[in-house]
């Protein structure tokens, strides 16, 4: 039984990370959506709302189990009995980021590995801020997030704007 967790904030899930999630979900027995509960950073979404909306968008993939975590990625993993991380890359330009990250997870614990899946071209320029940011500008965002995730966007984006 090979369990993977596939990290980030999530704040929301895009179409970009659907994708990953389907591919891994494939290659694994089971994949554990992890979202991140960082409470010093700010996020458009509770943890509650980014769960919801994870859960309706991966309901299609019977072995994917949303939750969420705080505090270090390395303890959720060991405690969750898995150590494969999967992160997504869009460009080169993450890179640097990913693989400081990655090598710090290393440090941190030896035995987990981190896996990077390449998003699908089509998915390239999606980040959950630039969709935000396009969004609260009035940007034509519906074919980035699934249906759940626009019907909220535009009830808390735009009218915390107002
Ligand atoms: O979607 P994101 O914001 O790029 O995801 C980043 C995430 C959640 C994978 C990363 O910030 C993380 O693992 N945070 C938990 C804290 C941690 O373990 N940090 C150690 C590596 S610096």
């Amino acid at each position: 039984m090979i369990r993977a967790v596939y990290p980030g904030s999530f704040d929301p899930i895009t179409n970009g990370h659907i994708y990953i999630a389907e591919r891994a979900a494939a290659l694994f027995d089971e994949l554990i959506f992890a979202i991140l509960i960082n409470p010093d950073k700010a996020s458009t979404f509770s943890q509650e709302e980014r769960q919801i909306m994870a859960s309706e968008a991966l309901a299609h993939l019977p072995n994917v189990r949303v939750k969420y975590f705080n505090g270090l990625l390395v303890d959720f993993m060991r405690q969750q009995e898995s150590r494969i991380i999967i992160r997504g890359l869009r460009a080169l330009s993450e890179f640097d980021y990913e693989f400081q990250l990655a090598q710090m997870n290393r440090q941190l614990a030896p035995e987990i590995e981190t896996f990077f899946m390449a998003t699908d071209a089509k998915y390239s320029y999606l980040s959950s801020s630039g969709l935000k940011t396009a969004f609260r500008f009035g940007g034509d965002v519906s074919e980035m997030v699934p249906p759940g995730v626009y019907a909220r966007m535009k009830d808390k984006i735009r009218r915390n704007d107002k």
